[in-house]
């Protein structure tokens, strides 16, 4: 059985099943009619996403930002559930994965709306589905999608699992598991603050925040449509964003000093909503920072924060985080080494380890009393 984590965020579609990565621009696009194709710029597997899916064609990602009439972006969750979700979900399992035969899949909703929309997602993603991707050459593909069980968890706990599970969804750092964490995982729209305290999900701790970098690339946008009298849709903001320096009709315009206001500002009202939010959680051991949006305000937040803070490793995709940890955690839930292990051999004879044998396809009612004798009962809440 094949185990996928898939995050569709507001900003990027990641996936990610242990082998391969997936990641594209969350922005679906009319499928143009393209009569002349140079190949001469780089080809990936994301770079011509041109995909169909119950009869209507798509382009997807940078494909729909470059060739579509009409590419669209949500920052509604309301619109991301309804419109945006399976086809960015599909098209990236079907990218990520080589068969045909049901997959499992771990996905995450922000910490917010888990209770609100975790049926309406699996509702969206379950089932049988047929995609075809379309490749520059001519040759369509087919392939077909079986999605059996689905799990939500909150976004931010991706990032702690990601930690905390090896590859085969074993438990590889007991002390990061037997500590009280704190996340914050910060994307193109949410800013998601959740706590995890020796493998169990604090409620209390955990809220959902508007403060992501699509915030702060509004404020871009605002001003340089009043330099220059240009609408620029914030996706298009992404590429200038490192360099500060845009070029509109000619004219290069520097944003690099308005990028450490914007920045500076954007990273305390972070670090004020967390430490309103964990004042009475003063016990927290470590806090992760993740998600994309962490990597541009870590140097304006680690000073704003008090405590042990992990520092975001440079050599390291944040905006994976969560989807990485997707995927382990379907692996320890969904996988076979925690059944075959001999318990003399097994690590970790934690809490999150006392299974029972169990096949993985079993019905939900024994993946109940799974997860309860692993301590991770909380994870059926939502269901
Ligand atoms: N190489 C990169 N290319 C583009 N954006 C990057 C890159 N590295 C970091 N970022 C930042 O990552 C952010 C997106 O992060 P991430 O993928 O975690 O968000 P998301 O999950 O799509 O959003 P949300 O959690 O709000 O749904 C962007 O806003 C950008 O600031
Ligand atoms: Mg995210």
């Amino acid at each position: 059985m094949e185990i996928v984590g898939i995050d569709v965020g507001f900003g990027f579609t990641k996936a990610y099943n242990g082998k391969n990565s997936v990641i594209f621009k969350s922005l679906i696009g009319d499928a143009t009619d393209i009569q002349f194709r140079s190949f001469l710029g780089e080809e990936s597997s994301t770079s011509n996403l041109h995909i169909t899916l119950n009869d209507k064609s798509y382009f997807l990602g940078n494909y729909a930002e470059q060739q579509s009439n009409i590419a669209e972006f949500t920052l509604d969750q309301e619109k991301l559930i309804e419109n945006f979700v399976k086809i960015l979900a599909i098209a990236a399992a079907g990218i990520c994965c080589n068969t045909a035969g049901p997959i499992n899949v771990v996905t995450g909703l922000p910490v917010g709306y888990l209770k609100r929309d975790s049926r309406r997602l699996k509702e969206m993603i379950q089932g049988i589905h047929e995609i075809t991707f379309h490749t520059a050459n001519g040759r369509d593909e087919t392939k077909r999608i079986h999605i059996d069980k689905i799990h939500v968890i909150p976004q931010p706990i991706g990032s702690i699992f990601n930690l905390i599970f090896d590859e085969f969804g074993k438990i590889k750092d007991k002390n990061l598991a037997s500590q009280k964490l704190g996340v914050v995982d910060i994307g193109f729209k949410t800013t998601d603050f959740s706590i995890f305290d020796h493998l169990q999900y604090i409620e209390r701790g955990s809220s959902t925040m508007d403060t992501g970098i699509s915030k702060c690339f509004s404020v871009f946008a605002n001003k340089l449509r009043q330099e220059s009298n240009i609408n620029i849709e914030l996706y298009r903001i992404f590429k200038f964003v490192k360099s500060g320096m845009i070029k509109i009709k000619g004219k290069e315009y520097n944003i690099t000093n308005l990028k450490k206001r914007v920045y500076t500002h954007a990273a305390s009202a972070i670090a004020s909503d967390l430490n309103r939010l964990w004042e009475n959680d003063w016990d927290i051991d470590t806090i992760i920072l993740s998600g994309g949006g962490s990597v541009e305000l870590s140097e304006y937040l680690s000073p704003n924060i008090e405590g042990n803070v992990i520092p975001i490793p440079k050599d390291v995709d944040a905006r994976f985080n969560n989807v990485q940890g997707y995927c382990k955690f379907g692996k320890y839930k969904w996988g076979n080494t925690k059944l075959t292990q001999d318990p003399k051999t097994n690590p970790e004879n934690s809490t999150a380890s006392q299974t029972t044998d169990e096949s993985t396809d079993d019905a939900e009612s024994t993946d109940h009393k799974e997860e309860k004798a692993k301590g991770l009962s909380w994870l059926r809440r939502q269901n």
